[in-house]
């Protein structure tokens, strides 16, 4: 497979096996069909890179038949562990624009703003009792942020279109530049 795109950005062309994928992302792959005409899986499992935490592992598969082929049990490929970080380093690392291509924006050099980002993940309250979006009896549910700061979703306007029409009173400019505490 040929990586070309992500997101609907040209991408430095990869060669890869393996494609990382993340919820909601698009790949675009060209695919270079030259194995022994037969019938094969493509199949994708979860990347679970935390311990204890548990997830879907099943495996969900396509099959490709190569047109001479004869029909047959596909092939299987060996996929990658699920825990397998240094393929999904690897695969995520290697992602860069494709310089010069369609669309290209030369990347500001000139830096007037220092930021340093955390993303945490823990049990926050959320309301007292369990409802709707608030399965836990004990009233907690996972809750993300980025330095410490969580996202609210806006009644009145989205983000982008806040932004672009210079509407006020949707989000506001004071996002810490880094985490409330030392972080380690
Ligand atoms: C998937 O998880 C179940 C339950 O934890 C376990 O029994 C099974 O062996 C796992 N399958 C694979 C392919 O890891
Ligand atoms: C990605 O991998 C290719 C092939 O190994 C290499 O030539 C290229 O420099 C890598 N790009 C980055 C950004 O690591
Ligand atoms: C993180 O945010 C929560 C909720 O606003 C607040 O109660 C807490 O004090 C903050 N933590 C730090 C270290 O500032």
């Amino acid at each position: 497979m040929t990586v070309v795109a992500v997101d609907a950005s040209y991408t430095f062309p990869i060669v890869s096996d393996v494609v990382v994928i993340a919820l909601g992302q698009i790949t675009d792959v060209l695919f270079t069909a030259d194995q022994p005409p037969a019938s094969y899986y493509m199949a994708a499992h979860p990347y679970a890179s935390t311990a204890g935490v548990p997830f879907d592992n099943t495996t969900t598969t396509g099959i490709i038949i190569y047109e001479d082929a004869t029909l047959s049990t596909p092939q299987m490929p060996v996929l990658p562990a699920f825990n397998d970080t240094p393929t999904a380093h690897k695969f995520s690392s290697n992602l860069t624009g494709l310089v010069n291509g369609p669309h290209w924006t030369p990347v500001p050099l000139e830096m007037d703003e220092h930021m340093f980002v955390t993303v945490g993940l823990g049990l926050v309250a959320c309301g007292g009792t369990a409802n709707a979006t608030c399965a836990s009896p004990l009233g907690q549910r996972l809750g993300v942020s980025m330095n410490n700061a969580s996202f609210q979703f806006p009644t009145k306007s989205s983000m982008l279109q806040a932004f672009f029409n210079n509407v006020d009173g949707i989000y506001t400019t004071d996002f810490p530049n880094q985490p409330p505490l030392v972080f380690d």
